[in-house]
């Protein structure tokens, strides 16, 4: 049969990952397959049909593509030098679709993480999935174990054009792709179908399988569409989930009333697919633009002080808070100016960083950035500075230690505070060894902000915020004194730039 070209389909179908999840096989297998440039003749069935769900004529006597019509779903890399020698792609109109497909899959491009439960109504999560790729929405799918007794991760993989993970999860996989980073690289996790296990097994926080380790991990907003037997959608102990997770924000979607697959009337219907997708489209679509046109500064990390050229006094803040921060309102659509001091982070996408080390730089580039709409100060910002020439290196010599003189550090919150430009929001934190709503709230009369995050510098088991990746939080806003607990430093971001989205909304 051979006429085909490995490497061509394995660009075709979005990568190897999609050629070992369809087949079944390992790196190695596949390795094999571009070595001999030939793939075994069982793959004829499986690849035509992946191939031309994502929009491809091929040839089913030898799996030679010979054009691709343009599909939403697919995603194929332009620099593949194979794909380019390509003729019947290279030249004329298909190769015109491949370069808006190419276009439509970058950068800011929403991505959503499907999770399949399993129900009847596992099957229409395929269309859900086909449909969200018409609104130039990437998907990564999810499977339970028992979802796929109805779907198979080859349908979903070949729809969605990537790699479906199951519970098989294997050691490569995650090696690839660890189950933390599956949660956190999306926009969304939507589940569909939810079934009253799910959402049981979510509600109590279990993590017994990818999908709900997922649910426990994300940061992202989760949307779920149940679907199930009319009696157990009415059962108290599905009901009482369901409030559970709507307290938490998560938002459901029907379920409808109508006749079920049992044969039974009443509520437990899937909602549409269509009503699915307007849905979630909605949701990104808000998620996205809600900060437009508003400009945040964030300071972010430590400040470093010198005592001469090659010696300065630091403190151990990571900058991760408020980089997270500064990355959570960015995704939101606002303009960010990120004034950090010296990490070891990269700072995030679509921020401007300004890149400063003293005290004095970072008040000096706060106050170049104005006018904002938001100002949050998460720096831990030196208190002094040494006095003097700090140029030059002190030398040991038998007067003894030299004396160091330190002189007290503007106050960037508090003159942001009391600014003529003053943005309309100011947030300031408070690191507090004891006493933390009473010295946070004096703190924030004191510098005249209007929120302040206050947190433990040491936690109940003595552990140190600084450095560690997650933090909790009593937020004073107005009279109200918010319990934050426990949780990533990425998820606090994202809850207090829901705030922000709620105090501009
Ligand atoms: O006074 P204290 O350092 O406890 O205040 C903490 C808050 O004030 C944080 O939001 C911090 O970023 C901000 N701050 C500042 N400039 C300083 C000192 C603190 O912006 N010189």
């Amino acid at each position: 049969m051979k006429k085909h070209d490995v490497q061509t389909i394995i660009t075709a179908l979005g990568g190897r990952a999609q050629l070992q999840a369809l087949l079944s096989v390992g790196a190695s297998a596949v390795s094999n397959y571009l070595a001999r440039d030939e793939l075994p003749q069982r793959a004829v069935g499986p690849v035509c049909a992946a191939l031309r769900a994502r929009g491809f004529t091929v040839d089913p006597t030898c799996l030679e593509i010979i054009g691709q019509r343009v599909p939403a779903a697919a995603s194929v890399p332009l620099d593949n030098p194979h794909m380019a020698g390509n003729r019947q792609i290279a030249n004329g109109a298909t190769g015109s679709a491949l370069l808006d497909t190419h276009r439509s899959s970058g950068t800011g491009q929403a991505r959503v993480l499907l999770i399949v439960g399993g129900g009847i109504a596992a099957y229409k999560a395929l269309g859900v999935a086909r449909r969200l790729q018409d609104h130039d929405i990437a998907v990564t799918g999810v499977m339970t174990r028992s979802a796929s007794e109805f779907v198979t991760p080859l349908s979903l993989a070949a729809l969605t054009g990537q790699k479906a993970y199951t519970d098989l999860f294997s050691l490569t996989d995650e090696a690839e792709m660890g189950h933390i980073q599956l949660a956190r690289q999306t926009d969304l996790v939507l589940v569909v179908p939810a079934t009253a296990n799910l959402m049981a097994r979510t509600a109590n926080g279990l993590a017994d399988d990818l999908a709900t380790t997922i649910l426990l991990a994300t940061t992202a907003p989760v949307m779920m569409a149940p679907a199930m037997n009319q009696a157990m959608w009415g059962h108290p102990a599905t009901q009482e989930n369901h409030a559970v997770l709507v307290a938490r924000g998560i938002d459901m979607i029907g379920p409808d009333d109508g006749g079920m697959a049992c044969g039974e009337e009443g509520t437990g219907r899937l909602s549409p697919t269509d009503g699915i997708v307007d849905a979630v489209v909605a949701k990104l679509a808000g998620r996205h633009k809600a900060l437009a046109g508003h400009h945040a500064i964030v300071t972010s990390g430590p400040t470093i002080e010198p005592i001469d050229s090659v010696r300065f006094i630091a403190n151990r803040s990571s900058g991760k808070q408020g980089h997270a921060i500064a990355a959570a309102l960015a995704a939101r659509g606002a303009k960010v100016t990120l004034v950090s001091g010296p990490v070891s982070l990269p700072h995030p996408p679509h921020v401007t960083h300004v890149a400063v080390e003293s005290a004095r730089e970072m008040m000096d580039a706060c106050m170049a950035a104005l006018p904002a709409d938001i100002a949050i100060c998460a720096a831990a910002v030196a208190d002094w500075h040494v006095a003097g020439d700090t140029s030059g290196k002190l030398k040991k010599d038998h007067a003894g230690p030299p004396r160091i003189e330190l002189v007290e550090n503007p106050d960037i919150l508090a003159s942001l505070s009391a600014h003529k430009k003053r943005p309309q929001l100011v947030i300031g934190f408070a690191a507090e060894s004891e006493n933390l709503q009473a010295n946070a709230a004096a703190k924030r009369a004191r510098k005249g902000c209007d929120w302040i995050l206050a947190n433990a510098v040491t936690r109940a088991d003595g552990s140190s915020v600084f450095d560690s990746d997650s933090n909790g939080a009593l937020l004073l806003a107005g009279n109200s004194c918010e319990d934050w607990p426990q949780m990533p430093k990425i998820a606090l971001a994202e809850r207090l730039a829901d705030r922000i989205e709620a105090h501009f909304g």
